[in-house]
């Protein structure tokens, strides 16, 4: 039984060493401290009150934990794909290796934060082949974007959301991009902040955080 459940873990990803969440934990902050600045956020306010006043962005998303990336949600083994994944030379291989994740943007939602992942070729390797295709059903058109698309550290969510929602967020936001959505952008200390409706904002780091990971599981 013990052995079993070593085996089937909740999922596997990429742990950001603690002293670089840290770090992300407080780059997150900035970013909120940043838009609340900005008239073109407090223009759009009301997307995340639903009232015409301040928003406290900082106390709206809460954090759901250590920071990582997931490759594989396995749930246990119950997951789709869960035993196949587990057993793949490349994941057994690189199980423990640690790795530098490349954040190369942050976006919020009325509903999470979260950093993108621009993966490399080498951690592409660990990625499932249906990662996007499996939130087709929630995000029409995901399942046309590239391989890794998904990838993503979830900063937060609100209180009520669940961790999940972050990928698809993301990858919402990427079909837009995808179909030409142009948004309204504007130039920021940090790169480029675009604003696509609906209460979601994507800032294209120009310089992208390099995170120190480690390929490994979790079972919560
Ligand atoms: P994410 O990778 O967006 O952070 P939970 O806390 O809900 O039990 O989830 C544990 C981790 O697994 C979280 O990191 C979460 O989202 C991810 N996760 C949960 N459910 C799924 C799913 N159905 N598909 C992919 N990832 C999932």
């Amino acid at each position: 039984k013990c052995h079993e459940e070593m085996s089937s873990p909740l999922y596997f990803g990429w742990f950001l060493f603690f002293t670089v969440q840290d770090e992300v934990r407080e780059t997150s902050t900035n970013f909120l401290k940043s838009l609340e600045g900005l008239e073109s956020f407090q223009k759009h306010i009301s997307d995340f009150s639903g009232k015409e006043e301040k928003a406290d962005l900082d106390q709206y998303f809460k954090a759901k934990g250590t920071l990582h990336c997931t490759t594989k949600f396995t749930n246990y083994g119950k997951a789709e794909g869960a035993k196949e994944y587990t057993a793949k030379q490349i994941v057994q291989e690189l199980y423990g290796s640690v790795s530098e994740l490349s954040l190369s943007a942050l976006f919020i939602t009325p509903r999470t934060i979260g950093a993108r992942v621009a993966l490399s070729e080498e951690q592409l390797k660990l990625w499932p082949d249906d990662a996007e295709k499996e939130a087709e059903s929630v995000v029409p058109g995901a399942s046309a974007l590239p391989l890794g698309s998904r990838g993503h550290v979830t900063l937060g969510c609100v209180e009520g959301v669940e961790a999940v929602q972050t990928g698809y967020d993301l990858l919402q936001i990427l079909v837009l991009q995808k179909n030409g959505e142009q948004g309204e952008a504007e130039e920021i200390d940090a790169g480029t902040l675009t604003y696509y409706g609906e209460g979601r904002w994507y800032l294209s780091l120009k310089e992208p955080i390099s995170a120190a990971a480690s390929f490994s599981s979790a079972y919560k």
